[in-house]
C-alpha cells in the first residue's frame, strides 16, 4: 500500500534501474540518517553483541555497524519490513518506519 503511495509521482512503468525504477524519487535513507536509530531503538536490545540479554536471538546476526546490517539486508527486509513483521519478535514498529527501512536496504547504495 505504501509502496503505491510513495511511488505513485514517479510516473514511470515498471523498471528495475535506479533512474527508473521505484527507488527513482524515493527519499534518501540512509544509516545515518534513519537505520542506526531504528536498530538501536528496535533491534539492538537483544541483537547488539555487547546486550546483557540477547534472548537467544543468533549469535552471528548482529547490528553493530553499518557492515553487518548490509551483510544480511535480505534477512532484514524479511523479517522486519513487511506488513506483519516477524522481527522484532513483540512488533511495535510504525509502518511508516517499516517503508523508511525497505526505502533504505533497497534504494540506499549498499554499505551506507
Ligand atoms: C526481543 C529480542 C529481539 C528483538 C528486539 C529483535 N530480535 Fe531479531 N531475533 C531474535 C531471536 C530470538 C531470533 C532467532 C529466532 C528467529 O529467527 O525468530 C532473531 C533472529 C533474527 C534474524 C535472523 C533470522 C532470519 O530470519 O534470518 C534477523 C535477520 C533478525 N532477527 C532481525 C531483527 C531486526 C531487524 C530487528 C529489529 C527491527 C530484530 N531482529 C529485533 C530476537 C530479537
Amino acid at each position: 500500500m505504501w509502496l503505491v503511495w510513495l511511488f505513485a509521482c514517479t510516473g514511470t512503468e515498471v523498471g528495475e534501474s535506479a533512474e527508473t525504477g521505484p527507488c527513482a524519487d524515493a527519499p534518501v535513507v540512509t544509516y545515518e540518517t534513519f537505520g542506526a536509530g531504528f536498530l538501536r531503538e528496535n533491534c539492538q536490545s537483544c541483537h547488539a553483541a555487547t546486550s546483557p540479554d540477547r534472548k537467544d536471538a543468533p549469535e552471528d546476526v548482529v547490528f553493530d555497524t553499518v557492515d553487518q546490517v548490509w551483510a544480511i539486508s535480505d534477512r532484514i527486509l524479511a523479517r522486519a519490513a513487511i506488513d506483519e513483521p516477524t522481527m522484532p519478535p513483540l512488533g511495535g514498529t510504525t509502518a511508516d518506519d517499516r517503508a523508511r527501512l525497505e526505502i533504505w536496504l533497497t534504494c540506499a547504495d549498499s554499505g551506507t
